[in-house]
Parts: structure tokens; sequence; C-alpha cells
């Protein structure tokens, strides 16, 4: 049996050892016995007003938790981390005083005072003993288990896959991402772009591009692997979601970062963004994040003065982006348009090559539609969206005002 589940069986273990700490507490503590088992049952159930366990220990509610639970694919790591109920042992004690009667209590008190020097110090060792046992792993810990799972070659699909899902949430904290490459864990994720299963490509791509979210180390290691041949080739994927996470790691490794932007370009990576603008079976999602992914391209070249993406001045790059305001998604549009904009700032792109894509009759016709089209809910998205195009229209002109009057000097 992988180490994972065996991970997750050893949780309900805890839980139980926690349930016996609060029993054991409480007896300690002098409560009388029917507040002990009431303590036992909220530890292992939830309170009255049906808070559940979970609660107790992050202080997030029902609707944070199980979106966590749904962002991880249902993973069990969420559920896993909160020890039976209560963040700390501290908190289990204060709320078994918190609950105790002190009429009661005192009463017991005195009882107690007849157990001998021997017993109470015995109970003491057992309760210590007993929070050893109730340490938590640490993350790394987590890691590093899920982290030998995926070297383990005979693993079945499932147990690969849920130990994917854990680290896809364990590495989300940056101190996490950062640990990753030490414990082997890029290079491991890395293999599993290359395996047969789909869904575990796609999980482990999802994996790399949330490490390296906003982590220019972590984007320099996964560079260093070279990651990124495979994660174009994966954009190619028929399937929508394959293609989607392949985006989202691509989008996120290169952002920001000039050596990931030209590994970008000598692997072919616009020739990718290419295939998916122009495909008309393309998921709308994924060409969204295509576009997206343009526009940041180009907003990070011009603000660095970087000017190493020169297929995005490309004529027939431009008439892709173009040719799609005319698809019939109006936040599809508004992306388009914000790209448009973007590769107009760019000195480099050319206002006469928008002009023989058409860019001015292109525009003209998205203002008939935005006019006609919209239902009443869309009507002020829809002016939102005009505004924009007029804003683009308007930058357009200016630029070809330019280059004429630039090309006029030039004679
Ligand atoms: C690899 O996984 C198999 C099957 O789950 C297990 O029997 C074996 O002990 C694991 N090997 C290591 C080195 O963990
Ligand atoms: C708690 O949950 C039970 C069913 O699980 C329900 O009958 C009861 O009304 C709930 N109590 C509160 C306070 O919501
Ligand atoms: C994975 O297994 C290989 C040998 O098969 C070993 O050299 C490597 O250290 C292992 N990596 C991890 C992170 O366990």
């Amino acid at each position: 049996m992988a180490k994972v589940r065996a991970h997750s069986e050893r949780s309900i273990h805890r839980h139980l050892l926690l349930v016996g700490a609060v029993a054991l507490l409480c007896t300690v503590l002098l409560l009388p016995a029917a507040t002990a088992s009431a303590a036992v049952a909220v530890a292992a159930e939830g309170d009255g007003e049906n808070r559940s366990a979970a609660q107790w220990a992050t202080g997030k509610d029902e609707g944070e938790l199980s979106a966590e639970r749904e962002a991880s694919g249902g993973g069990s790591v969420v559920e896993d981390d909160f020890a039976g109920g209560f963040g700390s042992l501290d908190s289990m004690l204060q709320w078994a005083i918190g609950n105790s009667d002190p009429g009661k209590l005192k009463e017991e008190a005195e009882d107690v005072q007849t157990l001998s020097e021997d017993e109470l110090l015995k109970r003491r060792v057992e309760i210590k003993e007993l929070m050893e046992k109730l340490k938590m792993p640490s993350d790394a810990d987590l890691m590093k288990i899920a982290i030998a799972d995926l070297n383990n070659s005979s693993i079945s699909l499932d147990d690969r896959q849920r130990a994917l899902q854990e680290l896809l949430v364990l590495v989300e904290p940056i101190d996490n991402a950062n640990d990753l490459d030490k414990l082997g864990g890029l290079v491991a994720v890395i293999q599993d772009l290359n395996n047969a299963n789909e869904e575990i490509r796609t999980t482990s791509a999802w994996i790399l591009g949330k490490a390296c979210q906003n982590n220019a180390l972590v984007q320099s290691q996964i560079l260093g692997y070279g990651a990124l041949e495979r994660l174009v080739k994966m954009g190619y994927s028929t399937s929508a979601e394959e293609a989607a996470k392949a985006m989202y790691a691509i989008s996120a490794l290169i952002r920001d970062n000039v050596n990931g932007q030209e590994a970008f370009c000598s692997e072919r990576g616009s020739a990718m963004l290419q295939h998916i603008l122009a495909s008309d079976s393309t998921d709308v999602r994924l060409q969204k994040k295509a576009v997206f992914l343009v526009t940041d391209l180009a907003d990070f070249q011009l603000n660095s003065g970087n000017s190493g993406l020169a297929f995005l001045s490309e004529r027939v790059f431009l008439k892709l982006v173009v040719d799609m305001v005319s698809k019939f998604d109006l936040d599809l549009q508004e992306k388009v348009l914000l790209a448009i904009r973007s590769l107009l700032n760019l000195p480099t792109t050319d206002a006469t090559d928008l002009e023989s894509c058409d860019l001015n009759s292109v525009l003209y016709r998205l203002g008939v539609q935005l006019e006609e089209l919209p239902s009443e809910e869309q009507k002020e998205y829809a002016g939102e969206v005009d505004a924009l195009r007029r804003e683009v229209q308007m930058l357009y002109q200016q630029k070809l005002k330019e280059g004429r009057s630039t090309a006029t000097l030039a004679l």
C-alpha cells in the first residue's frame, strides 16, 4: 500500500488518539465523567451549533473549507490537517476548562487529593507520551511522503494521482514551493509530465505552475530542468484540460522572466500559441488563457524595454489576434481588445500591418454587434467593452497617423 494512503490512515489514528487525549485531560482536570464524554462527542462531531470539527482547528467556515477541498480536487490534505477538531493541545485544554462545572470541579478536586504521588506522576508521564505521539507531521514530512510515492514506479495510478493532489496543495505556501526541489520533488513531478495517463500529466503541469507562480527561484529551477519543451508540446493536446494546465504552467514559468521567455521562443512556443488562437475547435477558456498570455508578454516587453519576443509584432500573429475579435464571446472579445491595445503600444508593432488585417472594419463590426446583440443583463458589460473598443480604435488611428508622418519624413 502506498505511503500516502497509509498517511490518511495514520491521521484517523491520530484523530482517535486525540479523542482519547481529551478524555484523559478531562479526567486529569477532574471533570465529571459526563462532561468528559460530552467533550469526546463534541471533538468527534462538532458542537450544538453544528460547527464542524474542522472549524475548531482552522477558524475557517464550511464554505471556505469545501472550496479548498474542491480546489484540491477532493484531496484529503485539508481534512487531514486538523488534529481531531483542535488546532493544538492548548486549545483543547482551554475548551475543557471552559466547559467544566466549577462546583463539581471543586468536589472532584477534593477526591483527587487522595490519589497518591505515584499515581499522579504516572498520569503525567502518560500524558507526555501521548503528546509526543500526537506531534503533527510537518509539511516537509508530508511532501517527502508524496515525493517518495511519485518516485516509486510500482504504485497504482490512483495512488500516484493522490500523491500529486497532495503536492498540489502543499506547494501553495512559498516556503514549501522553495523546498520542493531540495526534496527531489521537481524532478519527480517533471518526470510525470511524460506519464502515459493524461490526468497524471495534467496534475503535474498544474503543480509546476502553482509552485513557480510569482517565484523566480522555482521558475529558474524548472527552466533549468528543461521542462518548458514538454509543456509547450502539451499545449497542443486535444484534451482541453491538459492543454489549459500546460498553458497555465507556461504562463507562470515565463511571467516576468527573460530567460523563460527566451526559452519559450526557442521551444517554438509562439507556434503553439498560434495553434490555439487559430483553431476553431479550441476550447474558449484555453483561447482566453492564450490571449491573456499575449497581453502579459507584450506588457512585459513594453515595460522592460526587452524586445526578445519578435513574434508578437509579426503580421501573421497580429492577424490571428485581430481575427479573434469576431468570435461571439463578450469576455473573449474584451480580452482580445486588451491584447490588441498592448500590442499597439509596442514600438515594434507596425500599424500598417494591422491595417492589412482590416482592424478598422473588424472594430466597426464589433461596435455594431455590441449595440444590437446584448441582452438586458449584458448591457452594462457590453458598454464597458465598447468603451475599450473605442480606445483601441483611437490608439490605432493615432499610430497609423504617426506611421504615415514618419514615412513622409523618411521620403
Ligand atoms: C513502492 O510501492 C509498492 C506498492 O505500493 C510497495 O509495495 C513498495 O514498498 C514501495 N516501495 C518503496 C521503496 O516505498
Ligand atoms: C444540527 O444538525 C441536525 C441534523 O444533523 C439538525 O437536526 C439540527 O437542527 C441542527 N442544529 C442546528 C443548531 O443547526
Ligand atoms: C528516487 O529514486 C532514485 C533511485 O531509483 C534515487 O536515486 C532518488 O534519490 C530517489 N529520489 C527521491 C526523492 O526519493
